[in-house]
């Protein structure tokens, strides 16, 4: 049987960005422990996650979905099986290449750069922009995807990657239906993570890029950061539930 309930979220900027918040939300997860998961879904790779993690109140979690959805590790920090391996077919010296001619796409420092996720920084990207890099990545590489977050990261990933699809295949290794999955984001790139038919979270401090992208079956919180989280685990664990915390009262 799998658990009751798994929480996947966003990390900068959802459960980060409020000290006092994210201190209420350890406190629910502690008391909470044996009848939940947590996962962490973000754009950052699994080291710079693990030293936020050393560095601030945030909990260790059941697993870590990083690098936009390209790598798993369970709690333990080992490869998840079976995930990298569906890649095989992207190219990331392929893709630089192919982009080196868009003299206005900026790649990221080596850092953000892995064998299934290539990222550049373009400032208020415009649709005819990405229908230029579209036309010029299908001939050189149909396996590859856009995904634009925080109007300036532009991370191009294996076409099935990507936050949701990762809480997908987490949410199946566990046995658990989407009903049981809630997801919890602020920018384009969690946008992935509200179409698979979990129970989702918009935090109040969310760019429009997302608020406008998901549809009215997403919860739109009017607590931002962890208090968001932690507003939106009470709006889908339904009447009864009992989650201390801050109340719908208070509006940042
Ligand atoms: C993180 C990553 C960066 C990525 C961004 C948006 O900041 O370090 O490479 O572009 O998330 O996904």
């Amino acid at each position: 049987m799998g658990p009751d309930r798994i929480l996947i979220a966003d990390v900068d900027g959802t459960l980060v960005g409020d000290d006092a918040a994210l201190e209420r939300f350890v406190a629910w997860h502690t008391e909470d422990r044996p009848s939940h998961r947590l996962v962490y879904a973000t754009g950052r790779h699994r080291d710079s996650l693990e030293q936020l993690i050393a560095g601030t109140a945030l909990p260790v979690p059941d697993a870590t979905i990083t690098a936009v959805g390209t790598e798993i590790h369970d709690e333990a920090g080992r490869r998840w099986p079976g995930w990298p391996e569906r890649f095989v077919g992207f190219e990331a010296d392929v893709i630089r290449l192919t982009l080196r001619r868009f003299r206005w796409l900026a790649l990221q420092p080596d850092d953000a750069q892995t064998p299934r996720k290539v990222s550049y920084d373009i400032r208020d990207l415009a649709a005819g922009q990405i229908s230029e890099i579209h036309a010029a990545l299908v001939t050189s590489c149909r396996d590859a995807r856009l995904v634009y977050s925080a109007g300036l990261h532009l991370d191009i990933l294996p076409a099935q990657a990507g936050k949701g699809n990762a809480a997908r295949f987490l949410a199946s290794a566990w046995g658990a239906s989407p009903g049981k999955v809630m997801v919890f984001g602020d920018t384009g790139n969690d946008i992935e993570l509200f179409r698979h038919g979990f129970r989702g979270t918009v935090v109040a401090n969310a760019l429009p890029e997302l608020r406008e992208a998901v549809d009215e079956h997403a919860y739109r919180s009017p607590l931002s950061y962890a208090d968001g989280v932690l507003d939106g685990i009470r709006h889908w664990s339904g009447p009864g539930t009992t989650i201390t915390g801050p109340r719908r009262t208070r509006r940042r």
